[in-house]
């Protein structure tokens, strides 16, 4: 099963594609996550796409179609996957499609994780996330057992850099005018799927294992 999560910052894109990964057997691809480990390993990658994440902006498309095309490529993702914050742009909508139909594949679902603006904002201000292994957290809806302290690996956690009120404005405009017209893009395909994010987490997990089956 090959799926893709749609949805703005803060959606809750992350908190259920590993749900996801974890109740079909299939990796959770996050391109968000790949940045910030080569950022954490201080990569050339990672320099040079800290410089747009901290602003709020995308990282060009031709940094991240030829790495996602070949995360795809390795074994674990044979059965699928569920991509977590890629595609983000139509172009990179396109290259996802081409590299697919090469090997006479496509996605099966694009699932929009719909939460209005408003909403976002406190989801932003209240994540926390671990410094270590990116497990994400919020102080009110989805807290730790140990403030401050990582429930999978004891590690501290951190306000994320670009959680910034003023970047995370910056994110959502960046969304609306980028990654949003991927949602006409999926629904085009016929495979979109609406589920509304602003129910409690389980409840959008259910809404979605319905879809999925
Ligand atoms: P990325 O890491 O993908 O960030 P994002 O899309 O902005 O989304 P987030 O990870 O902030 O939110 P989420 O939807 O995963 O929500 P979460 O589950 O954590 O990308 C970061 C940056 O990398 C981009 O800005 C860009 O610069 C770059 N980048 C990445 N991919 C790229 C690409 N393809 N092209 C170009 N650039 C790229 O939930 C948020 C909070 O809410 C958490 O605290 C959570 O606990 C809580 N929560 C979740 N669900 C619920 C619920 N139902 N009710 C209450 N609280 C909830
Ligand atoms: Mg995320
Ligand atoms: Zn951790």
């Amino acid at each position: 099963m090959k799926i893709i999560m749609l949805g703005a910052p803060g959606a809750g894109k992350g908190t259920q594609a590993k749900r996801i990964a974890e109740k079909y057997s299939i990796p959770h691809i996050s391109t968000g996550d790949i940045f910030r480990a080569n950022i954490k390993n201080n990569t050339e990658l990672g320099q040079k796409a800290k410089t747009y994440m901290d602003q709020g902006l995308l990282v060009p498309d031709e940094l991240v179609v030829d790495l996602v095309v070949d995360r795809l490529s390795q074994e674990d993702a044979k059965n699928g996957y569920v991509l977590d914050g890629f595609p983000r742009t139509i172009p990179q909508a396109e290259a996802l499609d081409t590299a697919l139909s090469k090997k006479s594949e496509s996605v099966d679902y694009a699932v929009d994780v719909e939460v209005p603006d408003g909403d976002i904002i406190d989801r932003m201000s209240g994540r926390r996330s671990c410094s270590q292994c990116g497990a994400s957290y919020h102080v009110t809806f989805n807290p730790p057992k140990e403030e401050g302290v990582c429930d999978a690996c004891g590690a501290a956690l951190i306000l994320r850099e670009d959680d910034k009120p003023e970047t995370v404005a910056k994110r959502l405009s960046v969304y609306h005018e980028q990654t949003q017209p991927l949602i006409d893009y999926y629904t085009g395909k016929g495979i979109i799927k609406e589920v509304d994010g602003t129910m409690g987490m389980d409840e959008v997990f259910d809404a979605i294992t319905k879809i999925l089956g």
